[in-house]
């Protein structure tokens, strides 16, 4: 019988950090490409010290319960961590961990991508071909939006809102406006970036870039009223999460023309469901949640989650601390 403490590992993460897990702790690892499924996942955390969890899970007050008082820690595999009760975890006395940082450039990289995908109509222009739809070279088709010196708006100027105004700023020229709650000196002095109210930003820009944490203000912001307050032209990025976006809405605002297009990497549920009217629209490219997916983000991710779970077992501070002095 091994006396290392016991933890659940709710899926398979990079070795870089799932190796230092399964030799520092007990650890029972969930291996299936699906995650487990509610009563399996209650029943797998009873006696738990630790829980090395994803976005997928839960993490709740019935979850803690069914683990157990002697509970210490949950690292969550990801930046955010809109999926756990961090006032109730707090109120037990639960670490909480995540993984900041090192998936910044990542997916400022994704919005950059979304941007210049669905701005000059990539994915419909493969499609396109893969129809046997292409005769010859057209004046006409498929025509873009520019991104030279155009404006960007970025809703959530934190990390990965800053690092994709800068390549906004440093790549095109663009002229960066910014909503947040509070303002970003670093940006304003090294961009020039102005922040704005909400509607402002909705009129002028020309690509709005939404950056912004998920929480009870942001859930369906961006509404239809905030749709038609954009440019008939604009191209609208989501890489937060989806709630944060009313999805009936943002499907009429494309089918209707009252902006130009959208890409999205989250959407509301994941995965969104094969008969969601916006798989139907040439003008919305949608990427299954893969913004830190690079190699050295996701090594890093599970690095700091393994860093996170063991410290918090061993009842030492996190390295990235959530509920840090609440
Ligand atoms: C996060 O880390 O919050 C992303 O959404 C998944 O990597």
């Amino acid at each position: 019988m091994s006396d290392q403490l016991k933890v659940f590992v709710t899926r398979e993460i990079p070795a870089a950090g799932l190796d230092k897990v399964t030799s520092g702790s007990d650890a029972e690892v969930w291996r299936e490409p699906l995650p487990p499924s509610r009563e399996v996942l209650l029943q797998k955390v009873q006696g738990c010290h630790g829980l090395l969890t994803l976005l997928t899970e839960k993490v709740d007050a019935e979850l803690f319960d069914a683990a157990g008082p002697q509970l210490k820690v949950v690292s969550n595999f990801a930046v955010g961590y809109n999926n756990i009760d961090i006032e109730e975890a707090t109120r037990r006395g639960i670490k909480v961990g995540n993984t900041p940082n090192v998936l910044t450039d990542a997916t400022a990289d994704m919005a950059m991508a979304l941007m210049l995908a669905a701005g000059r109509r990539i994915v419909e222009g493969q499609d396109y071909i893969r129809d046997k739809k292409w005769k010859t070279w057209e004046p006409l088709g498929h025509i873009g939006a520019d991104l030279w010196e155009r404006t960007v708006g970025i809703v959530g100027m934190g990390r990965i809102g800053s690092a994709f105004a800068r390549r906004c700023h440093g790549g095109w020229n663009m002229r960066v406006l910014y909503h947040n709650t509070s303002p970003n000196e670093q940006v304003e002095k090294e961009l020039g970036a102005q922040l704005v109210d909400m509607d402002t930003l909705l009129a002028e820009s020309d690509f709005v870039s939404v950056h912004a944490n998920m929480n009870p203000d942001t859930v369906g912001m961006f509404n239809a009223e905030a749709f038609k307050k954009m440019k008939s032209t604009a191209v609208f990025v989501n890489t937060s999460r989806g709630p944060l976006v009313d999805q009936k809405a943002l499907y009429d605002a494309l089918k209707n023309g009252e902006i130009f297009a959208a890409g999205l990497d989250v959407t509301d549920p994941e995965p969104i469901p094969l008969d969601d009217p916006l798989l139907t629209l040439s003008n919305c490219v949608i990427a299954p949640h893969i913004a830190s997916g690079t190699l050295s983000s996701r090594n890093a991710m599970a690095e700091i989650a393994a860093d996170n779970l063991l410290q918090g077992i061993a009842g030492q501070p996190l390295r990235c601390w959530v509920n840090q002095g609440s």
